[in-house]
């Protein structure tokens, strides 16, 4: 059998190691919550945002920032069509309706021209994603944010450490969340944090995330309908350890595209997604379009790409065709990018060669 080639998978070393044991021995009692502490202060301090609150995983961490923002029946949210589901149901669980747009073919993240057709008089927000690691156009988003008086969630799950004009993403919003699941660039298994400069959002994110618990009246009082989406000290040591070596981490993510670009940059027939010049992506999932083939081209591509032992990924289905999001909308670049779009391996342990067969074996099955 030839090696296995893992569409993602983390770096561990023994940073992790030790601080992952420590936290089993010695992060109880006084110590129960410090690994969680010390990782909301240093990713606070990563992003240079006021505050951060670590939660269970990612998708909760968008539902408090959603609920942070006073969401609720009736009203709208505009929120890009190409995303894992977890960017919609975030919204959807609140009872707010979610109004799809467009991507654009160049980064595969939000069209700000198609938010500004989405808009009535029931929007309240714009949920944006960094996606795969590529930053969403902020400039022309923060105006239309800002004519419009619209708060902006920052969808950064995948995309710790890219920046858009020097300025890390994450930082543009109202709030933002991000993801330590396994397939990421820095992992804790599951995770999530979310971040704001907002005192007013954090509190009540905090109140919502540890079940409305204030202690007003006695201790265990509950004031508010809250929930228990906290993140637990054994995978933030993980995660800080991770965070701590973001850096290199994001290097190597970098470093694997880079491979890819050398072999496929020019090849007739793919598009490979690129950073554009004003930006840096953390390329934590290395992505291309298939121009010429159709779905079940790219779909027997996959399979074959599959008995090398190389595990690449279909592009996301447009959420709007999801049963229980009730509105429909076409989004054509969307549509094509589902149809057509392939993310390729880019696993912590993947070397240059590995890429290299990646790319000879896509290119024979082209
Ligand atoms: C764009 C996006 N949003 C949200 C999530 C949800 O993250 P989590 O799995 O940590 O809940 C993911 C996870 O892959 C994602 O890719």
């Amino acid at each position: 059998m030839t090696k296995r080639i893992s569409f993602a998978g983390p770096s561990i070393t023994e940073k992790e190691v030790s601080y992952v044991l420590d936290a089993v021995q010695n992060g109880w009692y006084e110590n129960y919550d410090g690994y969680v502490k010390r990782l909301e202060q240093t990713f606070a301090d990563y992003l240079g945002v006021k505050y951060a609150l670590a939660t269970h995983c990612c998708t909760l961490a968008l539902h408090l920032a959603a609920a942070a923002l006073g969401l609720k029946q009736g009203d709208e949210v505009i929120v890009t069509d190409f995303s894992w589901v977890a960017t919609a149901y975030a919204i959807a669980y609140t009872g707010a309706t979610c109004v799809f747009t467009d991507i654009t073919p160049d980064t595969w993240t939000i069209d700000p021209t198609c938010i500004e057709n989405a808009i009535t008089p029931r929007t309240r927000a714009i949920m944006l994603v960094h996606t795969f690691g590529q930053p969403a156009e902020m400039d022309e988003i923060l105006a239309l944010a800002q004519k419009y008086h619209l708060a902006i969630i920052e969808d950064a799950a995948p995309a710790l450490g890219s920046e858009y004009k020097g300025k890390r993403v994450g930082t543009f919003g109202d709030i933002a969340c991000f993801s330590f699941q396994g397939a990421k660039m820095a992992v804790s298994g599951e995770g999530g944090i979310l971040v704001t400069n907002s005192e007013e959002y954090y509190r009540r994110a905090c109140l919502l995330a540890s079940m409305g618990r204030t202690d007003s009246r006695a201790v265990f009082w509950s004031d508010v309908l809250g929930y228990q989406y906290t993140m637990g000290n054994l995978a933030a040591s993980l995660a800080l350890a991770q965070l701590e070596r973001a850096d290199v981490l994001m290097e190597k993510k970098r470093a694997l595209f880079s491979r890819y670009a050398l072999n496929l940059k020019n090849t007739a027939g793919i598009y490979l997604i690129t950073e554009k010049e004003y930006c840096k992506s953390n390329y934590c999932y290395p992505s291309i379009l298939l121009k010429h083939h159709t779905r079940e081209q790219r779909d027997a591509i996959l399979a074959g790409l599959r008995e090398r032992n190389i595990h690449a990924r279909p592009a996301f289905p447009r959420m709007s065709g999801f049963p229980v999001l009730e509105r429909r909308f076409e989004n054509p670049v969307a549509a094509e990018v589902e149809a057509k779009g392939i993310s390729l391996p880019s696993a912590a342990n993947l070397t240059e060669d590995d890429i290299d067969f990646v790319c000879d074996s896509l290119l024979r099955l082209l």
